[in-house]
């Protein structure tokens, strides 16, 4: 197929077909493979979500039990992790340590090319493992606390708190992040999981194709948003700043972060559901100050907005509910990788197992046909070359 037509951010071009996830942005339903999210957050784990997305059917509990045995034989680092998050905490971001480590994971794994679907799912399952305990080292080490080593009888959810806190959490903190990490788990063809599956296609490993995805995630308009919300509601500090803040963003152009989506033109259902997880934590929080900002901001939005497909997206209310679990904001992306590594991988399981090269076209827009001028004939020139 030739045509010089150009889709934009590839907007409304389907890329593959897949069985994980299916989005209708229009009645607001977010559906993993035939299971509802608010089915998925009322009573499914993470890790039942996890194996969901990698199987394709809810696991029996042998399935379950084996799967959290290997999760949990997975949590501690490899020796080269250590030294990487000892070398690069505090001085670089923690989305890039996690997107270094896992590219080293890989570096020492022997199966790292092994494309069978068994080892990838190994390897899924090691990923998803490891990248929390990461992400909760680096953090402390930038603070010069001990690193935790993970419990084992502790959940993901609940295990990833406490080696990041040191604080074994309560029940409804662990419930509120387990159900955060199963709404992040997956969400189809977005930017970061179109940036693993073309990595995949060259057929180069799980380790580098989640590394592009991580990279990815870490942009603004993508995982971003959630740190860059958190950022908003500390600059807008309270209700009574609300109006000028907000107009003033909109009149130089800028983008509220948490609002808009490209498939949802209602509220994202996501958003929904961490919002009653975040009213059931702000009755017990000493910190619920940005929650309840977060709502005035909505409800100034909502009618300021009106009329306009722009409603909240899952970044909007993550940012206040990781906050009152005691989350440092930078974190917030970092995690967001921690639990979209059960989607990501879920995608590369099904693109490793029917490949094909991703090499779309460009439409050439430059000059054409133009003669050699020897370097003499150029004159001086500004010079272009950055100092
Ligand atoms: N705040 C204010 N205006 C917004 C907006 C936002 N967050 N998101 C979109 N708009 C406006 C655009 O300025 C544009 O207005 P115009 O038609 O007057 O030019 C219109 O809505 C459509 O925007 P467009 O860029 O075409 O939408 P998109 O589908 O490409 O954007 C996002 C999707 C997510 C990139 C965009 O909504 C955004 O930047 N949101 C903030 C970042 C964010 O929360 N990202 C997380 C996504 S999960």
């Amino acid at each position: 197929m030739t045509t010089t037509e150009i889709q934009r951010g590839l907007e409304g071009v389907n890329v593959a077909a897949t069985k994980l996830c299916t989005i209708d942005g229009q009645k607001g339903q977010l559906i993993y493979a035939g299971y509802d999210i608010y089915d998925l957050a009322e009573h499914a784990s993470f890790e039942e979500t996890a194996y969901l997305l990698w199987n394709l059917d809810l696991p029996t509990s042998k399935q379950l039990s084996d799967l959290n045995a290997l999760l949990i034989e997975e949590r501690p680092l490899s020796d080269l992790n250590r030294t990487l998050i000892h070398e690069l905490a505090g001085k670089c971001l923690p989305m890039r340590g996690l997107e270094i480590c896992v590219t080293a994971l890989g570096a020492l794994d022997p199966r790292a090319s092994d494309f069978s679907q068994e080892q990838l799912k190994w390897t899924a399952a090691r990923l998803t493992a490891r990248m929390p305990s990461v992400v909760a080292a680096f953090h402390r080490q930038r603070q010069g606390l001990d690193i935790l080593a993970p419990r084992d009888d502790l959940g993901h959810a609940a295990n990833f708190l406490y080696t990041l806190t040191g604080e074994e959490p309560s029940e409804l903190q662990a419930k509120v992040f387990d159900v955060a990490m199963t709404l992040h788990a997956e969400h189809e063809m977005n930017a970061s999981t179109f940036s693993a599956i073309v990595t995949a296609s060259t057929m180069s490993d799980m380790y580098s194709a989640i590394a592009s995805a991580i990279g990815t995630l870490k942009g603004p308009l993508h995982g971003g948003a959630n740190s860059a919300v958190f950022e908003m509601l500390e600059e807008i500090g309270d209700e009574s700043n609300i109006e000028s803040h907000i107009e003033a963003m909109l009149s130089r152009g800028e983008r509220v972060m948490g609002i808009g989506h490209r498939v949802y033109k209602t509220t994202d259902p996501r958003a929904i559901i961490l919002e009653e997880l975040g009213e059931q934590l702000a009755e017990t929080s000493p910190d619920r100050k940005y929650f309840d900002l977060s709502r005035k901001v909505r409800d100034y939005l909502a009618e300021r907005l009106s009329g306009r497909p722009l409603y909240p997206n899952v970044d909007f209310f993550s940012a206040s509910v990781y906050r009152m679990l005691g989350i440092p904001h930078d974190l917030y992306t970092p995690i967001f990788a921690v639990a979209r590594i059960a989607g990501w991988s879920a995608h590369l399981l099904e693109q490793y197992a029917d490949n094909r090269l991703v090499r779309p076209n460009a439409v050439y827009a430059g000059e054409k046909f133009r003669a050699y001028e020897p370097i003499e004939a150029r004159g001086q020139g500004e010079s272009s070359t950055p100092r």
